[in-house]
């Protein structure tokens, strides 16, 4: 069984071919770099892009797979949450396709996808996981691959938002998380008091636009380093992240901790949840750092989940996009 998947929730085109396993036999992401100008995504632009890229992206994926669109056993697409324009390009495209072929087609929710990235791995439930990315921060209770309950998110900016207003406040570019992991490095966090809003452990849910104002005014004060000041905030935004997620998995008896999205690949980050899940004997899923950006590999397979739950999943015509999502299940079918 091959299944075509496409992702273009945001900034990034991507295309995989994957085996009924979840293995990518081909996978590509296109970046679009032109928003780094603009110190954020340009919706309009973003679309447009994603219009130009895909069909050259789908022609290469399927030469690197040595594979042909008619070999497609099912088509699967981010439908949302997500910049509607961006969406609407590939959710279109996948559609057509697949009906156009008389194929299965699955809509899927980016937020299952980047934990379902994990997939293909030996996790074992109940598990806590963490979604953290340029629009979310979310901590769920896993039963299951298919029981995935929402437990608390942030009250206003994702942690990867907080990255890249930070770094833009701070003149350093953009997207600004790994700029900022990167100045981090060199820099000693214990140099500058910040606040840790949300501070206690027991409540899953975040709130990061005050440290913001906070980093903005140290810097506006001009006694920091660049460097002194990203470590400083890299850690404060690290230890919230993981004594909220670690605490959650001891109080559900969780036998694994899930991690995904964009900032997952902070060096920080993931250095203290391999401590702290060492020390409480937890197993572990951080994704490589090419899959903890947006990637089709992730949608893939989502959509081979659903499919295990039930071989008949598909999507109607009728399936659209959406930007935000509201709910408290979280499925990686999305309509
Ligand atoms: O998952 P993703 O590719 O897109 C969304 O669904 O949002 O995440 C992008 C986010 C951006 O905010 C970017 O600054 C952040 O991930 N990011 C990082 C790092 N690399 C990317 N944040 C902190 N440290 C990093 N090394
Ligand atoms: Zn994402």
């Amino acid at each position: 069984m091959l299944l075509l998947a496409v992702e273009t929730s945001c900034d990034d085109s991507a295309v995989a071919v994957l085996d009924q396993d979840g293995n990518a036999l081909a996978e590509l992401v296109s970046t679009q770099m032109v928003h780094g100008e603009h110190g954020g995504v340009v919706p309009e632009i973003a679309s447009r892009l994603h219009m130009t890229v895909l069909p050259g992206l789908v022609r290469e994926v399927l030469d690197k797979s040595r594979t042909s669109l008619n070999d497609m056993d099912v088509f699967a697409a981010t439908a949302g949450p997500g910049l509607t324009g961006s969406l609407l390009v590939g959710l279109s495209w996948t559609k057509a396709t697949a009906f156009a072929l008389d194929k299965p087609f699955l809509g899927i929710n980016h937020l299952s996808a980047h934990l379902h990235i994990h997939h293909s791995s030996p996790v074992e439930f109940p598990a806590v996981a963490l979604l953290v990315s340029g629009g979310h921060t979310m901590i769920f209770h896993m039963s299951s691959w298919s029981e995935c309950v929402l437990l608390g998110t942030t009250r206003d900016d994702a942690a990867g938002e907080a990255f890249d207003k930070t770094a833009k406040l701070m003149g350093l570019g953009y997207p600004g998380g790994r700029i900022i992991d990167e100045l981090a490095r060199h820099g000693n966090p214990g140099s500058v008091a910040l606040p840790s809003p949300m501070g206690s452990k027991k409540l899953p849910e975040f709130s990061f636009s005050g440290l913001k104002t906070a980093v903005r005014l140290v810097w506006e004060a001009g006694e920091v380093s660049p460097e002194d000041l990203s470590a400083g905030f890299r850690k404060t935004v690290c230890d919230l992240l993981v004594s909220k997620t670690m605490y959650q998995a001891g109080k559900l008896g969780a036998e694994s901790v899930l991690v995904a999205g964009g900032v997952s690949a902070n060096s920080l980050l993931r250095s203290e949840f391999l401590r702290e899940c060492r020390k409480r004997n937890l197993k572990l899923f951080l994704p490589p750092v090419e899959h903890a950006m947006d990637n089709a590999v992730m949608v893939g397979r989502a959509a081979l989940s659903a499919l295990k739950s039930d071989p008949s999943a598909h999507s109607t015509a009728s399936c659209n996009t959406f930007a935000r999502w509201h709910g408290k299940m979280l499925s990686p079918l999305s309509c």
